[in-house]
This record gives structure tokens, sequence and C-alpha cells, in this order.
């Protein structure tokens, strides 16, 4: 067991530590903090450790909501008023912006501070179902920074799996603050009394199961709805923070005016809708998932949009073969950003403006870099997910 003084934040919020003079990480601290702590793991480079404890609390210091906090592997940040929350989160985007050399003003919209996901993903183990820790699986029967539909309704779906466990890969529930989904991935379809499940479930809701990509309807409610015109499928990715997604589209809305867009990574094509209904001329969805691509292609026949054109595909392909002349970029990659193809393509491209959507401050500040022919203008955090340490960027780049 070592005393220490935590001296820094690392690029993860996680607190620095120095023993013997080599450097320790370790989470659940506030700068400043004398603690104890035990090591983990260590190697010729690092120590990670584990927190004991607090000795003398920094005064951002606060009580967490959930019983699981520093157990289930999901947040990080529980421990911290949700104000120094937020100048954490702008001093690590600084600071990464800083390793390539720029230095700039980060504007910041601040989310509801908990019951925001609207998603959440839970793994089974010999107890029940629960979230993922480095190294074991910690059985939940409620999450606070669900949506309280889904906050309210994990002990049931937890109670009913109990004698699937075996089948099952993991299970999704999802809501549009209207209903749930339930989606079981299991390796084998299975039969089971969905009624009793239904049964239990204290809102709206429908059942699914998917086995290898495939899903098969089993009870109730089929779709969520993001918007009159959207209906996703239960497979369809969708931004967790449904009032931090509103907030981000709607600061690209005010841009688009009058312009051919090409929407790189464009998910089930709600941003692609609500661009081209803040007046941009034509839009270009490119998306490599089935699930996604049908359903923005079902938006484009139920709202006979002909201006939305959705190409199905990578778009590191995809994005060279466009033939008119684009005035707007946009990219909202995975975390792992952008393919250096589309860089490349984005270099080449007519475009005198592009919009960098991003999930991930390493891969974003990384691609930044690479794209040396546009200026960085105007950069956001959009707090998608408070807790975490998490966070997305909304960047507004111009060709030099
Ligand atoms: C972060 S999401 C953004 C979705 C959309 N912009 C939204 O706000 O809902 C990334 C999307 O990129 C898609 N994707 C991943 N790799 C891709 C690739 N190489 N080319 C095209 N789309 C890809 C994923 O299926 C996912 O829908």
């Amino acid at each position: 067991m070592f005393e220490l003084k935590v001296e820094d934040f690392g690029f993860n919020g996680e607190g620095i530590v120095h023993i013997n003079g080599k450097v320790g990480f370790v989470k659940y601290v506030l700068l400043g903090e004398k603690i104890l702590a035990e090591v983990l793991k260590e190697n010729s480079r690092y120590y990670v450790l584990q927190l004991k404890e607090v000795l003398s609390k920094n005064k951002f210091r606060v009580n967490p909501l959930c019983p699981y906090f520093g157990k289930c592997g999901g947040c990080d940040f529980q421990h911290i008023s949700y104000k120094k929350e937020i100048e954490i989160k702008k001093e690590i985007l600084s600071r990464q912006l800083a390793k390539i050399g720029i230095k700039t003003n980060i504007i910041c919209s601040a989310s509801d501070e908990y019951f925001y996901r609207n998603k959440i993903r839970l793994y089974p183990s010999s107890q029940g179902l629960g979230y993922h820790t480095d190294s074991k699986i910690i059985t939940i029967e409620t999450c606070k920074i669900a949506r309280p539909f889904i906050d309210e309704n994990i002990k049931a779906v937890n109670d009913f799996s109990k004698p699937y466990l075996n089948i099952i890969n993991y299970v999704e529930i999802r809501t549009d603050d209207k209903k749930i989904l339930i989606n079981f991935f299991v390796k084998e379809r299975f039969n089971a009394n969905f009624e009793e499940l239904s049964k239990n479930i204290k809102c709206n809701h429908g059942i699914y199961q998917t086995v290898n990509n495939k899903s098969f309807h089993c009870y109730g409610e089929s779709s969520l709805e993001y918007s009159q015109e959207l209906k996703i499928k239960p497979t369809s990715f969708s931004q967790i923070n449904n009032k931090i997604a509103i907030s981000l589209y709607r600061r690209l809305c005010e841009i688009v005016k009058d312009k051919v867009v090409a929407n790189c990574y464009s998910g089930a094509g709600l941003l692609s809708l609500q661009m081209l209904q803040s007046g941009a001329k034509q839009v270009y969805g490119i998306e490599l998932g089935l699930s996604e691509h049908l359903d923005a292609q079902e938006l484009k026949n139920k709202t006979k949009l002909n201006s939305l054109i959705n190409l199905k595909g990578d778009c590191a392909k995809v994005l060279p073969k466009i033939s008119r002349k684009i005035d707007l970029i946009v990219v909202d990659p995975p975390r792992a950003g952008c393919d250096n193809l589309v860089i490349e393509a984005i270099k080449d491209s007519s475009a005198k403006e592009m919009v960098y959507i991003s999930c991930n401050h390493a891969t974003f500040a990384r691609d930044l870099k690479r794209l040396e022919n546009y200026s960085l203008e105007r950069i956001e955090l959009f707090d998608m997910f408070p807790k975490t340490a998490n966070f997305e960027i909304f960047a507004y780049l111009r060709r030099k």
C-alpha cells in the first residue's frame, strides 16, 4: 500500500501519481488529493493502482449516485461535481490540441448529468447480466446514467435472463422515451415465455432476439422513433444522448443552407434529413452498415426527399467517387477515426468547408493534423457522455 499525492490527470481523466520516480495511474481521484492506493499492475514504465482510501479530499469531490460506481467499469467521474467534470474535459481537449500545435478557445455544451443514456448493453456472467470491467462482469440492477425507462426495467430483464445466460452473448435495452426495445443477442434462437417478461416491464416495450446479425421480432413494439419521420431498427446506430445529439445537429444545420453536402458515416439518416430540412441543396449520406442504410432509404421513401442520396459502402471507397462538386464534407466516424483514404479524399475534394464530429479526442487530433490544408475555425465540446471521461467534439474547418 502506498500513500500518494495526485499530481495531475491523464487523457482518460485518471489521476497521475509518482512512485520511486515511475508514473502511476489511479482512477476515481481528484487533483491534489492524498490517497492510499494498492498496486494492481506494474511494468518497466508505469504502475496501475487501485484507490483504497482518500486521506484528504479535493473540494470538488461529491457522493456518487450509483451503488456500482467504481465497481462496474461504466462511469469514471461520479465522484466529481459536474462543473469540475466539464472543466477537466475542456482541459483534456485543450491538451490534445496543444500536442498538434493548436491553441484555441473551446466552447462547451453541458448535458443532463444523469439518466441520459438511451441504450445500454449487458453481458452475462454466472450471476446474471451486468457491465464489463477489465477483468470481470459486475451484475447490475440499476444504472443511473441510463434513461429512466431503461433504469427501472434492468432488474426485470436480468431476472428473466437467468435461465438463458449460457446462450446469451449480450442484451441491449434501448429507448426512444416512448418505449423500450429489449434485444437478446444470442448464440442460437431460444424459446421462452416472453409474455412473462412483458408482464414485469413497466413501460411500453418490444422484444427481439438477434442471431448472427439477423433480428427476429418476438413480442410487442417493433421500432424506435427518433423523429416523426425516422424509425430505426433495433440494430441500427443512434447517438446515445438525445438532447446533446439534437444540439449538435442543430449547430451543424446552421451552416448548410444551399450547400451540397457529403455526410460521411451517416448512420440511419437523421442528420441527413435535418440538413435537408435546414435548406441544404443536396445531401449524399455514406454509410457502411446495412441496417442503418436501409433505415436511411426508408426515410427517403417516406419523406420523398429526392435530394437525399444514400450510398451504401465504405467512405474510403465511396467519397472519392462522388462526381458532383461538394461544398461541405461532414465526417462523424466511429472511435477509430477516419481511414487515411478518407483523409486523402477530403484533401483532394472541392469542399471549402468541413465539419468533423468525433467521440475520440485522440483520433480526432491525429486526423486534424493530417488535414493540413484545412484550418480549424471553431471547436465545441458537447458533453454527450456525462460521468464518463468521453465527450463529443464538433469542429468546423475551412480550406486554407
Ligand atoms: C458515430 S456513428 C455516426 C452516425 C450518424 N452520423 C449519426 O449521428 O447518427 C458512425 C457510423 O459510421 C458507420 N461506419 C463505420 N465505418 C464506416 C465506414 N468505413 N464507411 C462508412 N460508414 C461507416 C457506422 O455503421 C455508424 O453508423
